[in-house]
């Protein structure tokens, strides 16, 4: 699991990454159930976020690296988001620096304890292990974010697939809202 030293150049406003090892596109029909009301048929299957990855071995001595890209929208009230998730080995941490756009980072224990922070360029956000997390664009440009964890953390999506997390992002007359998710039941 040796690696040799490497560089990789990231384009700041669009977290495109040069050399990238691996993008993952994640599109309405992959968030299918997540967000309180179905998506507009008029929506079609619109691209909602985009993941380069800078690929390392998944052990705790290395650190994986990747970017996020979100589209801004929404479906119903709620803004468009990832799918979120808790990390397969719970106690891993990560941090995600803001590159780009407004958005909320949504973080919860499987307790139900929950907490909500800013991204926007220069903000450093640190998850514990044992947070769930899932971001959201609630600006009107793309969100962009760098993303580094510990290599073997993994990724678990199940267990807030069907209620999602404590609370909802919502867009408000008044602007972006936090509101309690009624299908939370924990
Ligand atoms: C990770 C990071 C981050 C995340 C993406 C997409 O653990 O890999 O939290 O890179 O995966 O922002 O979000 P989802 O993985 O929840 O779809
Ligand atoms: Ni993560």
């Amino acid at each position: 699991d040796a690696v040799a030293p490497f560089n990789v150049l990231m384009e700041l406003d669009k977290g495109v990454l040069e050399p990238t090892d691996h993008t993952k596109r994640r599109h309405l029909s992959d968030m299918h159930g997540m967000y309180l009301e179905e998506p507009d048929e008029a929506a079609g299957d619109a691209l909602v976020y985009t993941v380069h990855e800078i690929v390392v071995p998944e052990s705790p001595d290395h650190i994986q690296c990747s970017t996020t890209i979100l589209q801004p929208g929404r479906v119903g009230r709620e803004f468009f988001m990832t799918k979120g998730h808790f990390h397969e080995v719970r106690g891993r941490s990560e941090v995600y620096l803001g590159l780009r756009g407004e958005g909320r980072l949504v973080m919860a224990t499987e307790g139900g304890d929950h907490a909500v922070e800013h991204i926007v360029p220069g903000s450093v956000s640190y998850v514990p292990g044992g947070w769930a997390h899932r971001s959201v664009n609630i600006g009107s440009e793309l969100l962009v974010f760098f993303a580094a964890y510990v290599g073997d953390a993994g990724h678990d999506y199940a267990t807030i697939e069907d209620e999602g997390l404590p609370v909802l992002l919502t867009d408000a007359p008044d602007g972006p809202r936090v509101e309690r998710n009624p299908r939370y039941t924990q």
